[in-house]
Protein backbone atom coordinates (compact mmCIF):
# COMPACT_ATOMS: atom_id res chain seq x y z
CA UNK A 1 0.00 0.00 0.00
CA UNK A 2 1.11 3.72 -1.27
CA UNK A 3 1.68 6.34 1.89
CA UNK A 4 1.21 9.17 0.55
CA UNK A 5 2.90 11.80 3.16
CA UNK A 6 0.96 15.12 3.42
CA UNK A 7 2.07 18.42 5.54
CA UNK A 8 0.04 21.01 6.70
CA UNK A 9 1.22 24.70 6.83
CA UNK A 10 -1.90 26.93 8.31
CA UNK A 11 -4.56 25.16 6.92
CA UNK A 12 -3.12 24.48 3.89
CA UNK A 13 -2.19 21.06 3.04
CA UNK A 14 0.78 20.43 0.88
CA UNK A 15 2.61 17.19 -0.24
CA UNK A 16 6.02 16.90 -0.58
CA UNK A 17 6.27 16.24 -4.71
CA UNK A 18 5.01 19.78 -5.03
CA UNK A 19 8.58 20.88 -3.34
CA UNK A 20 7.85 25.33 -5.21
CA UNK A 21 4.25 25.13 -3.64
CA UNK A 22 5.22 24.23 -0.37
CA UNK A 23 8.05 26.77 -0.01
CA UNK A 24 5.50 29.39 -1.44
CA UNK A 25 3.54 28.48 1.05
CA UNK A 26 6.13 28.00 3.68
CA UNK A 27 7.45 31.70 3.14
CA UNK A 28 3.89 33.24 3.32
CA UNK A 29 2.68 31.77 6.47
CA UNK A 30 6.13 32.78 7.67
CA UNK A 31 5.44 36.31 6.79
CA UNK A 32 2.34 36.14 8.16
CA UNK A 33 3.19 34.63 11.56
CA UNK A 34 6.16 36.95 12.32
CA UNK A 35 4.03 40.00 11.24
CA UNK A 36 1.32 38.49 13.53
CA UNK A 37 3.79 39.71 15.91
CA UNK A 38 4.53 42.94 15.16
CA UNK A 39 2.69 45.95 15.72
CA UNK A 40 2.45 49.70 15.68
CA UNK A 41 4.06 52.40 18.13
CA UNK A 42 2.72 55.28 16.71
CA UNK A 43 5.24 55.30 13.24
CA UNK A 44 7.57 52.34 14.42
CA UNK A 45 7.20 48.93 13.87
CA UNK A 46 7.60 46.93 16.79
CA UNK A 47 7.40 43.70 18.34
CA UNK A 48 3.95 43.39 20.36
CA UNK A 49 5.27 42.85 24.13
CA UNK A 50 7.55 45.98 23.46
CA UNK A 51 5.03 48.17 22.83
CA UNK A 52 2.98 48.50 26.25
CA UNK A 53 6.23 49.19 27.72
CA UNK A 54 6.49 51.76 25.40
CA UNK A 55 3.04 52.92 25.85
CA UNK A 56 3.72 52.46 29.79
CA UNK A 57 6.45 54.78 29.84
CA UNK A 58 5.29 58.08 28.03
CA UNK A 59 1.85 57.75 30.51
CA UNK A 60 4.29 57.40 33.21
CA UNK A 61 6.25 60.57 31.69
CA UNK A 62 3.29 62.61 31.35
CA UNK A 63 1.17 61.97 34.32
CA UNK A 64 1.96 64.98 36.11
CA UNK A 65 1.51 67.74 33.13
CA UNK A 66 -1.08 65.35 30.87
CA UNK A 67 -4.06 67.60 32.08
CA UNK A 68 -2.55 70.83 31.48
CA UNK A 69 -0.97 69.60 28.21
CA UNK A 70 -4.86 68.52 27.22
CA UNK A 71 -5.94 72.01 27.80
CA UNK A 72 -3.47 73.68 26.03
CA UNK A 73 -3.29 71.32 23.19
CA UNK A 74 -7.03 71.40 22.24
CA UNK A 75 -7.78 75.05 23.34
CA UNK A 76 -10.00 73.45 26.47
CA UNK A 77 -12.29 71.42 23.38
CA UNK A 78 -11.40 68.23 25.13
CA UNK A 79 -13.54 69.35 28.14
CA UNK A 80 -16.70 69.95 25.76
CA UNK A 81 -15.68 66.23 24.16
CA UNK A 82 -16.22 64.43 27.64
CA UNK A 83 -19.15 66.96 28.49
CA UNK A 84 -20.84 65.40 25.47
CA UNK A 85 -19.59 61.90 25.80
CA UNK A 86 -21.21 62.33 29.28
CA UNK A 87 -24.22 63.50 28.41
CA UNK A 88 -24.05 60.19 25.68
CA UNK A 89 -24.00 58.01 28.31
CA UNK A 90 -26.70 60.03 30.35
CA UNK A 91 -26.02 57.65 33.47
CA UNK A 92 -29.02 57.48 35.63
CA UNK A 93 -28.61 57.39 39.70
CA UNK A 94 -28.35 53.94 39.98
CA UNK A 95 -25.28 53.28 36.93
CA UNK A 96 -22.39 51.50 37.72
CA UNK A 97 -19.88 52.41 36.00
CA UNK A 98 -16.79 51.06 34.62
CA UNK A 99 -14.24 53.62 32.85
CA UNK A 100 -11.52 51.96 30.80
CA UNK A 101 -8.06 53.56 30.81
CA UNK A 102 -9.37 56.59 32.87
CA UNK A 103 -6.05 57.91 33.59
CA UNK A 104 -6.48 61.12 35.84
CA UNK A 105 -9.99 60.63 36.48
CA UNK A 106 -11.92 63.33 33.80
CA UNK A 107 -14.55 60.69 33.19
CA UNK A 108 -15.14 59.32 36.27
CA UNK A 109 -15.82 63.05 37.88
CA UNK A 110 -18.19 64.18 35.43
CA UNK A 111 -19.99 60.70 35.58
CA UNK A 112 -20.30 61.38 39.80
CA UNK A 113 -21.46 65.20 38.96
CA UNK A 114 -24.01 64.34 36.18
CA UNK A 115 -25.73 61.37 38.57
CA UNK A 116 -25.00 63.53 41.81
CA UNK A 117 -27.41 66.58 39.84
CA UNK A 118 -30.01 63.19 39.26
CA UNK A 119 -30.06 62.45 42.89
CA UNK A 120 -33.42 63.64 44.01
CA UNK A 121 -33.79 64.96 48.00
CA UNK A 122 -35.79 61.08 48.98
CA UNK A 123 -33.95 58.86 47.19
CA UNK A 124 -30.06 59.35 46.93
CA UNK A 125 -27.94 57.83 44.35
CA UNK A 126 -26.53 54.32 44.60
CA UNK A 127 -24.21 54.78 41.15
CA UNK A 128 -20.65 54.31 41.67
CA UNK A 129 -17.49 54.14 39.08
CA UNK A 130 -14.39 52.00 38.99
CA UNK A 131 -11.42 53.61 37.07
CA UNK A 132 -9.42 51.04 35.60
CA UNK A 133 -5.83 52.09 34.04
CA UNK A 134 -2.52 50.25 33.47
CA UNK A 135 -0.57 53.44 34.58
CA UNK A 136 0.20 53.93 38.25
CA UNK A 137 1.42 57.41 37.43
CA UNK A 138 -1.63 58.02 36.03
CA UNK A 139 -3.86 56.85 38.90
CA UNK A 140 -1.90 58.63 41.73
CA UNK A 141 -2.39 61.87 39.71
CA UNK A 142 -6.19 61.21 40.01
CA UNK A 143 -6.85 59.54 43.27
CA UNK A 144 -5.22 63.04 44.33
CA UNK A 145 -7.70 65.02 42.32
CA UNK A 146 -10.07 62.95 43.52
CA UNK A 147 -9.45 63.65 47.35
CA UNK A 148 -9.51 67.11 46.71
CA UNK A 149 -13.07 67.41 44.95
CA UNK A 150 -14.26 64.54 48.02
CA UNK A 151 -15.18 62.35 45.40
CA UNK A 152 -14.93 58.75 45.82
CA UNK A 153 -13.62 56.89 43.20
CA UNK A 154 -12.59 53.24 42.85
CA UNK A 155 -9.27 52.80 41.38
CA UNK A 156 -8.17 50.00 39.87
CA UNK A 157 -4.33 49.20 37.93
CA UNK A 158 -5.27 46.99 35.13
CA UNK A 159 -4.83 46.42 31.42
CA UNK A 160 -7.95 46.89 29.38
CA UNK A 161 -6.96 43.65 27.65
CA UNK A 162 -7.42 41.11 30.87
CA UNK A 163 -9.48 43.51 32.66
CA UNK A 164 -8.78 41.96 36.65
CA UNK A 165 -12.87 42.10 36.87
CA UNK A 166 -15.71 39.46 36.77
CA UNK A 167 -17.94 38.99 34.47
CA UNK A 168 -21.03 40.29 33.91
CA UNK A 169 -20.44 43.50 36.28
CA UNK A 170 -21.25 46.70 34.93
CA UNK A 171 -24.07 48.81 33.56
CA UNK A 172 -21.74 51.13 31.39
CA UNK A 173 -17.69 50.57 29.79
CA UNK A 174 -16.60 53.86 28.96
CA UNK A 175 -13.01 54.45 27.41
CA UNK A 176 -12.02 57.74 26.62
CA UNK A 177 -8.46 58.08 24.52
CA UNK A 178 -7.93 55.31 26.16
CA UNK A 179 -8.20 52.72 23.30
CA UNK A 180 -6.19 53.86 20.51
CA UNK A 181 -3.22 53.20 23.09
CA UNK A 182 -3.74 49.04 23.56
CA UNK A 183 -2.00 46.61 21.25
CA UNK A 184 -5.10 44.18 20.29
CA UNK A 185 -8.06 46.74 19.99
CA UNK A 186 -10.46 43.96 19.48
CA UNK A 187 -9.37 41.89 22.38
CA UNK A 188 -10.24 45.13 24.64
CA UNK A 189 -13.44 45.73 23.16
CA UNK A 190 -13.88 41.69 23.94
CA UNK A 191 -13.12 42.24 27.37
CA UNK A 192 -15.90 45.29 27.54
CA UNK A 193 -18.39 42.78 26.65
CA UNK A 194 -17.22 40.73 28.74
CA UNK A 195 -17.55 42.90 32.59
CA UNK A 196 -20.54 44.94 30.87
CA UNK A 197 -24.13 43.06 32.03
CA UNK A 198 -26.62 42.00 29.45
CA UNK A 199 -28.09 45.41 28.56
CA UNK A 200 -25.12 47.09 29.03
CA UNK A 201 -23.38 49.76 26.98
CA UNK A 202 -20.42 50.64 25.86
CA UNK A 203 -19.07 54.18 25.00
CA UNK A 204 -15.94 55.07 23.24
CA UNK A 205 -14.72 58.13 22.72
CA UNK A 206 -11.72 58.55 20.74
CA UNK A 207 -9.39 60.69 17.90
CA UNK A 208 -11.45 59.71 14.31
CA UNK A 209 -10.36 60.40 10.90
CA UNK A 210 -11.07 63.89 9.12
CA UNK A 211 -12.79 63.24 5.66
CA UNK A 212 -12.74 66.83 4.55
CA UNK A 213 -8.72 66.85 2.46
CA UNK A 214 -8.88 70.53 3.04
CA UNK A 215 -9.50 70.51 7.06
CA UNK A 216 -7.37 67.31 7.10
CA UNK A 217 -4.38 69.36 5.79
CA UNK A 218 -4.69 71.67 8.66
CA UNK A 219 -5.21 69.26 11.36
CA UNK A 220 -1.98 67.22 9.84
CA UNK A 221 -0.09 70.76 9.89
CA UNK A 222 -1.41 71.56 13.63
CA UNK A 223 -0.25 68.36 14.87
CA UNK A 224 3.05 67.35 13.55
CA UNK A 225 4.20 71.01 13.39
CA UNK A 226 2.58 72.21 16.65
CA UNK A 227 1.32 69.75 19.39
CA UNK A 228 5.12 68.03 19.81
CA UNK A 229 6.64 71.72 20.37
CA UNK A 230 3.96 72.55 23.10
CA UNK A 231 4.78 68.86 24.82
CA UNK A 232 8.44 69.80 24.83
CA UNK A 233 7.68 73.75 26.14
CA UNK A 234 4.99 72.81 29.00
CA UNK A 235 5.65 69.06 29.78
CA UNK A 236 9.35 68.98 28.92
CA UNK A 237 8.70 66.17 26.62
CA UNK A 238 8.85 66.00 22.80
CA UNK A 239 8.38 62.25 22.06
CA UNK A 240 5.23 60.94 23.80
CA UNK A 241 3.67 64.10 21.44
CA UNK A 242 4.76 62.72 18.88
CA UNK A 243 3.54 59.07 19.39
CA UNK A 244 0.32 61.18 20.14
CA UNK A 245 -0.20 62.80 16.80
CA UNK A 246 1.23 59.23 15.37
CA UNK A 247 -0.99 57.18 17.19
CA UNK A 248 -3.87 59.17 16.09
CA UNK A 249 -2.83 58.45 12.41
CA UNK A 250 -2.53 54.80 13.05
CA UNK A 251 -6.40 54.45 14.80
CA UNK A 252 -8.73 52.72 12.58
CA UNK A 253 -10.84 55.07 10.76
CA UNK A 254 -14.61 55.28 11.79
CA UNK A 255 -16.75 52.81 9.89
CA UNK A 256 -13.49 50.40 10.88
CA UNK A 257 -13.84 50.09 14.64
CA UNK A 258 -17.74 49.98 14.10
CA UNK A 259 -17.05 46.56 12.55
CA UNK A 260 -14.51 46.13 14.97
CA UNK A 261 -17.09 46.98 17.91
CA UNK A 262 -19.78 44.81 15.90
CA UNK A 263 -17.30 41.60 15.72
CA UNK A 264 -17.08 41.29 19.33
CA UNK A 265 -20.80 40.86 19.95
CA UNK A 266 -21.92 44.40 20.17
CA UNK A 267 -25.55 45.28 18.72
CA UNK A 268 -27.31 48.58 17.57
CA UNK A 269 -23.87 50.12 16.82
CA UNK A 270 -23.46 53.78 16.08
CA UNK A 271 -21.22 56.56 16.04
CA UNK A 272 -21.11 60.24 16.08
CA UNK A 273 -18.13 62.63 14.86
CA UNK A 274 -17.31 65.62 16.87
CA UNK A 275 -15.75 68.55 15.47
CA UNK A 276 -15.79 67.32 11.86
CA UNK A 277 -14.01 63.80 13.15
CA UNK A 278 -11.20 64.67 14.72
CA UNK A 279 -13.15 62.78 17.24
CA UNK A 280 -15.54 60.30 17.22
CA UNK A 281 -17.87 58.49 19.87
CA UNK A 282 -18.64 55.06 19.13
CA UNK A 283 -21.53 53.18 21.10
CA UNK A 284 -22.93 49.82 21.61
CA UNK A 285 -24.88 47.41 23.74
CA UNK A 286 -24.61 44.22 24.89
CA UNK A 287 -27.88 42.70 24.36
C1 LIG B 1 -4.73 59.69 26.73
S1 LIG B 1 -4.93 58.97 28.32
C2 LIG B 1 -6.67 59.12 28.59
C3 LIG B 1 -7.02 59.35 30.03
C4 LIG B 1 -8.48 59.72 30.30
N1 LIG B 1 -9.38 58.68 29.87
C5 LIG B 1 -8.86 61.02 29.66
O1 LIG B 1 -9.72 61.02 28.79
O2 LIG B 1 -8.29 62.05 30.02
C6 LIG B 1 -4.73 57.27 27.94
C7 LIG B 1 -4.71 56.38 29.14
O3 LIG B 1 -4.73 55.02 28.67
C8 LIG B 1 -4.01 54.25 29.60
N2 LIG B 1 -3.67 52.97 28.97
C9 LIG B 1 -2.83 52.73 27.95
N3 LIG B 1 -2.80 51.42 27.65
C10 LIG B 1 -3.67 50.81 28.51
C11 LIG B 1 -4.10 49.48 28.69
N4 LIG B 1 -3.62 48.49 27.93
N5 LIG B 1 -4.99 49.22 29.65
C12 LIG B 1 -5.49 50.20 30.44
N6 LIG B 1 -5.12 51.50 30.31
C13 LIG B 1 -4.23 51.80 29.35
C14 LIG B 1 -2.82 55.13 29.91
O4 LIG B 1 -2.13 54.73 31.06
C15 LIG B 1 -3.48 56.49 30.01
O5 LIG B 1 -3.85 56.77 31.32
Amino acid sequence: MAVVRVYSIGHQIIRPSNCSAFLRVFRKYSLHKANAYRTHFGFEIVDEDVKSEKVYNVFEKVANSYDAMNDAMSFGIHRLWKDIFMQKLAPTRNTQLLDVAGGTGDIAFRFLRHVGQAESEDEASRASVTVCDINEAMLEVGRARARQRGMCIEWVQGDAEQLPLPDASYDAYSIAFGIRNVTHIDRAVQEAYRVLKPGGRFLCLEFSHVSNPALQWVYDQYSFQVIPVLGQLIAGQWKPYQYLVESIRQFPNQEDFKEIIESAGFRSVTYENLTFGVVAIHSGFKI
